[in-house]
Formats: structure tokens, sequence, C-alpha cells
């Protein structure tokens, strides 16, 4: 019984720990659909990402607009979806994340 009742704390903690996470935050919204870390999908690898903008000090902001708005143009001709219902501060952690890879 007391086995049981560890476990429930330990998945109920690690869910809210984990939930937070960049990388579950970017799964929760379907981001893996078309992108991975290291392999191109539909879109650029999230470390091809991070390379192009590495000395750019504006992409921050630009990339969660892009990622609200979607289009395409920067990597080819196939667009991203626009993603109107992630809050900017959701998207700025995923970002964060991206350009640190
Ligand atoms: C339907 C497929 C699809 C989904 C879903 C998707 N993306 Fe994209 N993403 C793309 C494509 C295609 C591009 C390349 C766009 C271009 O060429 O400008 C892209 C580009 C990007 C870029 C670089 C933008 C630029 O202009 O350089 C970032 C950052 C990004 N995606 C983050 C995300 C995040 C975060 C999510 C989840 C909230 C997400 N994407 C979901 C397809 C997708």
């Amino acid at each position: 019984m007391r086995i049981l009742f560890f476990s429930i704390i330990f998945l109920f903690s690690t869910n809210l720990v984990f939930a937070n996470e960049p990388k579950s935050m970017a799964q929760k919204n379907g981001c893996f659909a078309c992108h991975s870390v290291k392999v191109k999908v539909l879109g650029p690898s999230f470390v091809e990402i991070a390379k192009k903008y590495e000395s750019q000090s504006e992409a921050r902001q630009f990339l969660i607009e892009k990622v609200k708005k979607g289009g395409s143009g920067n990597w080819g001709n196939v667009p991203m979806i626009a993603h109107p219902k992630i809050s900017d501060q959701e998207i700025g952690v995923i970002i964060d994340w991206i350009l640190k890879l």
C-alpha cells in the first residue's frame, strides 16, 4: 500500500516537472509532427534553426511571431501552419530551448 502511495506521488511530481519542460511543450503542441531536433522532416531541424539564427539578437521575437503566424520562404516553399492558440510565453520557452541547441 505504501509503495502504491509513493508511486502515485512520484508520477504526479514528474508530470508536473516535465509539463514545464520545453521539449514536452513542443511535443504537446505538435511541433514534432514537422520538426525533429537533429533531422529535417517537413520543416528544418531545430539544430539547423539554432545555427542559422545564433548571431542574431532579434531572432527570438521574430521566431515567436513566425511560429504564431506560420508562413514559408526562409527554408523553402513549404509553409509552417499558424499556431494562434499557443501563448507568446509558451512559444518563447520553446524558442529559447531551440536557440540553445
Ligand atoms: C505543418 C508542419 C509544421 C508544424 C506543425 C510546425 N512547423 Fe515549424 N516549420 C515548418 C516549416 C515547413 C518551416 C520552414 C518555414 C520557412 O521556410 O520559412 C518551419 C520553420 C520553423 C522555424 C524557423 C522559422 C524561420 O523563419 O526560420 C521555427 C523556429 C519553427 N518552425 C518552430 C516550430 C514550433 C515551435 C512548432 C510547434 C509550435 C512548429 N514549428 C510546428 C513546419 C511546421
